[in-house]
């Protein structure tokens, strides 16, 4: 057994050294053989071509080779054991797509060369070779697998999250480790809360994208040879080799293409892309009620409210705090909140607290929790102490969670949220180290004391004297931890006897037998084992989460399914709410992702800190979800969570969160209070941010319901938009909101200047609306105060605009429009929108696209949507940049009267 040796000294070198290269150069590789041709692909056996290398567990004998020419843009290319016994990700939780074409019609070709056995995938018209695993042999081992690709020097690659790495990724000596990790300050260089192995390259031939559906833990290294060849190589801890390759040529079109395998984005109700405040502290009612008071006063629009497990009775998931958060005045908070078109959204976490409460004695009597092979429940450790964990593949998880957001979450006598944030799924495990046997003496401290008390002190009646303020009427007696505690089915004992599990049904794709299921003999650069030495000690792979030997009540087990733990929470809370409010598209933001969960809920982007280099790492991080993994509903927590913002930060970070498709300020419990009304230049940088995200806002939902349909993205990297332009294609500090709006953050610490790359393209200033002549060159804005943040508009996009901003989307939506028309140089623009009742499945929509062209505006398209508001101005904006029959720049505003429910056509001379 061979332990991953950490430091972070050790790491910096650590590349070469992961994997055993020398040792894999012996590995034989296989041969190809019985090769079947139809006309949608091929099958093949492939076989071991020689002795066994065994580097990191056995050497499987056959494979199969299967081949799918699914769509014209579309390959799938699958080996897999022979005897189907290999974990796969189930088709239940990810449902593949079963489209075939003729191979001839097909844009990518796959080639082989049988001894040793390679392929390739080329465009099939140009014959450029896309990916080309000739470079070394094939290795597929009972818990190791190493793929390897040839790439051209130095790519443009993109993707491979959940990190928080540049966009473009380092090519030289980069490790990406894929492993779903609680990541308090999400660090570069490191594995963070979701999964995502899918990437994009990008050449001056056009784009391409490579997905990998494999749920297990995985490296994948990005680095040359040492006689300087390129190459990028997965190295998973099992699973099978299930690639698909998606011939784009554009950027967008790769990720579209991705959508059609992975899942396209839910589309969050109208009311979700309003502003959200949220914070870990706000310690009962009266403090939330409170910030939502203070919010109206100072005029700053705030849709949703949410609560934090501050809420909870003692960090329990579906109680309240009877104290602090009583049912009658969650509810009247939630009734006026109601009253006032506003929403409400709290937290719940995975685990249950192995407690004597009905939640947990109802998951044990539907037998839902994850268990040890001995059929005792495994514990481990989160907010509310020692803990149980639901089991996502347990036959009665679906009506047990149901009947949970029933009981708790009953719009009659419980408390009606509107949507839902759910954490701690990845999932998360408080240092109870491993084994984790005895996870009382972790818990030591949870539920924490409470946090240190503000002024005036408040009681917290039931709670024992050590957890009150100074001169509480408390009881002396009360030994809460003691009392509380659970007596487990199984001593301490016999649960360690019990770590190794049998729990495992022989059948298919379930997982070979006999693997070490803690202590792969390949380690993974898993962030929280390398973190430490003394972590480095404790095992890898179950750090802080559930350990990887439990089964799940399928026969897999959790070293397979981990990273898809969050993903399944997803899906089941999806269907909770469904079911709470049938027809109802329900929002929900998760911690954890994998690919799919995008079907299901939106996505933060976890604990970041309140600093330059995170408020900078936040517009990467979100683009990589918005536009490669297909999360439009993704943002991060504006203003920081961790530490303590600054008033400049929380200002310029106020605007930068407004153009994030999910907007919400969130921060820890002893960071400083951060509502935007804190500070007056903050609360003004927010107002002037909130009325143009919310005058723009049907611009965006417009954008999201793309998303969800044909997964085009609603943000654009530079380079989805430019994309032959070189210098946009590592630019991660300016990007498109929807296809029109640039957004270009001031970025730096005290400065108020900032460097926008504009390429060869004609702009216009959002503010001004002066023509701005785009020459592939960076401009500089200057004089950008904190209130302030640049945007351009991209000339060719008209934008539906409410005419004013309001303090609710309730009221946004009673606005009129103006049409804002920003002609390109040929004097055309071309734009959409989307309406609905803003809430509701499967209901009236209209679709509307307007044209402009030699002064004519032509509105088309659906329009089952019946809508007051009416477009009452247009805007057209015109410029002379590049453009002969334009006499000089212009803005045009007319006052016009025409209706969106109906095609028109409109003269303008
Ligand atoms: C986790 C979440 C954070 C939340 C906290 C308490 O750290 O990432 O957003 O505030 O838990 O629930």
């Amino acid at each position: 057994m061979r332990h991953w040796k950490s430091s972070a000294l050790a790491l910096a070198a650590a590349v070469s050294a992961i994997p055993n290269y020398a040792a894999l150069d012996e590995c034989p590789g296989y041969v190809a053989s019985d090769v079947t041709t139809s006309d949608t692909g091929l099958t093949a056996r492939l076989s071991l071509a020689g002795d066994a290398c065994n580097v990191y567990g056995d050497d499987l004998q056959d494979l199969i080779l299967e081949v799918t020419y699914e769509t014209a843009n579309r390959l799938h290319v699958k080996i897999q054991d022979e005897g189907n016994e290999v974990y796969q990700v189930a088709e239940s939780v990810f449902p593949r797509p079963s489209d075939t074409i003729p191979s001839e019609e097909s844009n990518l070709r796959f080639d082989y060369t049988e001894d040793p056995f390679s392929f390739t995938v080329s465009r099939a018209d140009t014959d450029e070779v896309l990916f080309d695993t000739s470079g070394t042999a094939l290795v597929f081992e009972s818990q190791y697998v190493r793929l390897r690709t040839n790439l051209p020097l130095d790519p443009n690659l993109y993707g491979l999250g959940e990190h928080s790495d540049p966009f473009r990724l380092r090519t030289n000596n980069y490790l990406r480790t894929l492993w779903n990790q609680d990541s308090y300050g999400i660090p570069t260089d490191a594995n963070l809360y979701g999964a995502q192995p899918v990437y994009i390259e990008h050449r001056a031939t056009g784009s391409h994208g490579v997905f990998l559906l494999n749920s297990n833990g995985m490296d994948v290294i990005i680095n040359r040879t040492s006689s300087g060849d390129q190459f990028l190589e997965y190295n998973t801890l099992g699973g099978v080799l299930d690639f698909w390759f998606m011939a784009g040529p554009s950027p967008v079109e790769v990720t579209q293409q991705y959508s059609e395998v992975a899942g396209l984005p839910v589309f969050p109700p109208y009311w979700g892309l309003g502003f959200h405040q949220c914070r870990y502290g706000y310690r009962d009612t009266f403090d939330t009620a409170e910030a939502i008071y203070n919010y109206s006063r100072a005029d700053i629009p705030v849709e949703t409210f949410w609560n934090d497990i501050d809420y909870m009775d003692r960090r329990r998931v579906f109680t309240n705090d009877p104290d602090r958060f009583p049912m009658e005045q969650m509810r009247q908070v939630v009734d006026y909140l109601h009253e006032h078109d506003q929403h409400y959204i709290v937290m719940v976490d995975p685990a249950v607290a192995y407690t004597d409460y009905p939640p947990a004695n109802r998951g044990m009597e539907s037998d839902i929790f994850l268990k040890r092979s001995n059929g005792s429940e495994w514990l481990g450790v989160v907010w509310a102490g020692v803990s149980v964990f639901p089991d996502w593949f347990s036959g009665g998880i679906t009506e047990y969670w149901n009947n949970e957001f029933a009981l708790f979450f009953n719009a009659e006598d419980g408390v009606d949220i509107d949507g839902l944030w759910i954490d701690m799924n990845e999932p998360s495990n408080f240092p109870c180290f491993f084994p984790c046997d005895d996870p009382w003496s972790a818990a030591v401290g949870y539920p924490p004391t409470p946090r240190p008390i503000r002024t005036p002190p408040r009681q917290l009646p039931g709670w024992p004297c050590e957890f009150q303020p100074p001169g509480t009427d408390c009881d002396a007696s009360a030994k809460r931890s003691e009392s509380e505690k659970r007596t487990p089915t199984i001593s301490v004992e016999e649960q360690r006897a019990a770590v190794l599990p049998k729990r495992q049904d022989s059948g298919e794709w379930k997982g070979l037998e006999d693997r070490d299921l803690l202590y792969p003999e390949y380690a993974i650069r898993n962030r929280a084992a390398y973190r430490t030495e003394w972590n480095a000690a404790q095992g890898g792979l179950s750090n802080k989460t559930v350990n990887t030997n439990i089964g799940n009540a399928d026969g897999t087990f959790q070293y397979d399914t981990h990273n898809m733990y969050g993903t399944m929470m997803s899906r089941a809370s999806y269907d909770a709410l469904l079911a709470r409010r049938p027809g109802l598209r329900p929002l929900i933001i998760s911690r954890s992702s994998f690919p799919s969960s995008q079907k299901y809920s939106g996505h933060w982007l976890g604990d970041n800190l309140s600093n330059w280099d995170h408020y900078r790492k936040s517009i990467r991080t979100m683009l990589a979800f918005t536009s490669i993994y297909q999360n439009a509903m993704t943002g991060s927590d504006t203003c920081g969570f961790g530490g303590d913002t600054t008033e400049q930060l929380c200002a310029r970070w106020a605007a930068l969160g407004a153009f994030n498709p999910f907007y919400r300020n969130h921060n820890s419990y002893n960071s400083r209070s951060q509502e935007f009304y804190r500070w007056e230049s903050v609360a003004q940088s927010a107002r002037n941010a909130i009325r143009i995200r919310y005058r723009l806002l049907d611009y965006l939902y417009t954008a999201m319901y793309k998303a969800s349909t044909d997964g085009t993205p609603p943000l654009y990297p530079m380079m989805y938009l430019y994309t032959d332009d070189r210098a946009t294609w590592s630019l991660d500090l300016q990007f498109f909101y929807g296809p029109g709006l640039l957004v270009a953050p001031v970025t730096q610490q005290d400065s108020t200047t900032v460097d926008v790359y504009l390429p060869n393209d004609v702009f216009y200033d959002w503010y001004t609306h002066q023509p701005i002549c785009g020459t592939g060159a960076t401009r500089r804005y200057t004089g950008q105060n904190t209130t302030m943040i640049p945007l351009l508009i991209r000339s060719g996009v008209i934008m539906p605009l409410r005419e004013q901003s309001a303090y609710t989307t309730t009221e946004l939506r009673t606005r009129d429009f103006e049409l804002l028309i920003p002609l390109r140089a040929d004097g055309t623009a071309r734009g959409e929108l989307y309406l609905d009742d803003g809430e509701s499945f499967d209901t009236a929509f209209s679709l509307i696209t307007f044209d402009y062209s030699n002064g004519e505006l032509v509105i088309e398209g659906e329009f089952g949507y019946e809508i007051d508001p009416r477009i009452t101005t247009i805007t057209v904006l015109r410029s002379s940049c590049a453009s002969s029959d334009v006499d000089g720049n212009s803005e045009r505003r007319i006052s016009v009267d025409i209706s969106l429910n109906e095609a028109s056509t409109t003269r303008f001379d």
